[in-house]
């Protein structure tokens, strides 16, 4: 514990990303479902997707990601306090991906646990280290969203199977200047919308059984148009919070960083809070939907390309299963 940081801000310090190498094209997908390259790139705005390795699970997609955001930071691995996995795909049910992920870094004074937010798990893993942070109880603490959705996606259902990819982003929080970092969140769950987004087999309510399998328990069940809906009301709602929060407009926003689940959605999000689309990260057409992975991997892009600089004021904002959304709003400081 160390009372000295008591009250300091944190900031993104460091970011990074790591994507399969294996794309599977919207014209691969025409041969294993009845769907065509023409739907999917008009209602989602997705071309192709990263599918993991076989031999790749959700610790190895972390580790990458994570190791490219310490070496932006500056930050050893050992001067970790925390590492957060957010994800609802973990290696194993326990023990916790990030135990491993810690253990594979060489972070031997981290503690590490996984956060189960599905698609707004990277923003409530920024709120929780950000909050362990200014308390003052840590001081470095990596954020990662990871997933591999394409292991529970149904090839068998053009519904839901077109959506997803499989990739990581990460993000190293530390102590920043006042004034810089994290200013607002917004956090909030409504548990009535669970059955629209749900993995109904393999947990306690429905363990895996012969049954469950043949029943295809295990896979993604998605009613589209009620996500949708409330996608784009929630995404809203978190965003004008965490702006109005930190006393700014969306004029004063430099960038937006919206979860990319759909790009119909993005659009209507952006529109509806007045934010011009050359101020938003969009890259869901090489990526699909990464679920908690998409915000840290736009904002590992948006580094990349030259898009953000100190000073910048950046909006995340993200909805998924639960229902579960929020937002940040982070002055960039480096
Ligand atoms: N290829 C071809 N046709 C398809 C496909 C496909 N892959 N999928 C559905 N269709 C058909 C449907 O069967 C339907 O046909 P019908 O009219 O003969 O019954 C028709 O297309 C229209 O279906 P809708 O559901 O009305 O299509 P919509 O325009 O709503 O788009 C979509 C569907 C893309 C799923 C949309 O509702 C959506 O994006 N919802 C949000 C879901 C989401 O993003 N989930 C991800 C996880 S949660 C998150 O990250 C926020």
């Amino acid at each position: 514990m160390q009372k000295s940081l008591m009250g300091t801000h944190s900031g993104i310090v460091g970011v990074g990303s790591y994507l399969p190498e294996k794309i599977l094209t919207n014209f691969d997908l025409e041969k294993i479902v009845d769907t065509s390259d023409e739907w999917i790139r008009t209602r989602t705005g997705i071309e192709e997707r990263h599918i993991a390795a076989d031999d790749e699970a959700t610790s190895d997609l972390s580790y990458n990601a994570a190791k490219e955001a310490l070496e932006m930071s500056g930050i050893k691995p050992e001067e970790l306090d925390m590492i957060i996995v957010g994800t609802v795909g973990p290696d194993y049910a326990f023990p916790a991906t990030a135990a491993l992920v810690a253990h594979r870094l060489g972070a031997k004074n981290a503690v590490g646990f996984d956060l189960e937010a599905a698609c707004a798990a990277f923003v409530t893993g920024l709120t929780v280290g950000d909050g362990m942070i200014r308390s003052g109880l840590m001081k470095n603490v990596l954020v990662i969203g990871v997933e591999l959705l394409t292991r529970i996606s149904d090839f068998t259902d053009r519904n839901t199977c077109v959506l997803f990819g499989d990739g990581a982003g990460a993000a190293v929080l530390a102590p920043v200047a006042e004034g810089e970092g994290l200013l607002a969140h917004f956090l909030k769950s409504n548990g009535a919308g669970g059955e629209f987004l749900i993995q109904p087999g393999g947990g306690t309510r429905n363990p895996a059984t012969r049954e469950t399998v043949e029943k295809r328990m295990h896979y993604v069940h998605m009613d589209g148009q009620e996500v949708y809906k409330n996608a784009v009301r929630g995404m809203v709602e978190a965003a004008k919070s965490v702006i109005e929060q930190a006393g700014y407009t969306s004029n004063d926003v430099d960038l937006l960083v919206p979860h990319q689940a759909n790009i119909r959605i993005m659009e209507a999000v952006r529109k509806r809070l007045k934010i011009p689309a050359e101020k938003t990260v969009i890259n869901i057409a090489k990526m699909a939907n990464t679920s908690s992975a998409t915000i840290p991997i736009c904002l590992a892009d948006a580094v990349k390309e030259g898009r953000l600089k100190k000073g910048d004021l950046v909006l995340t904002t993200t909805f998924g299963a639960g229902f579960t959304w929020g937002a940040n709003l982070i002055r960039w400081s480096f």
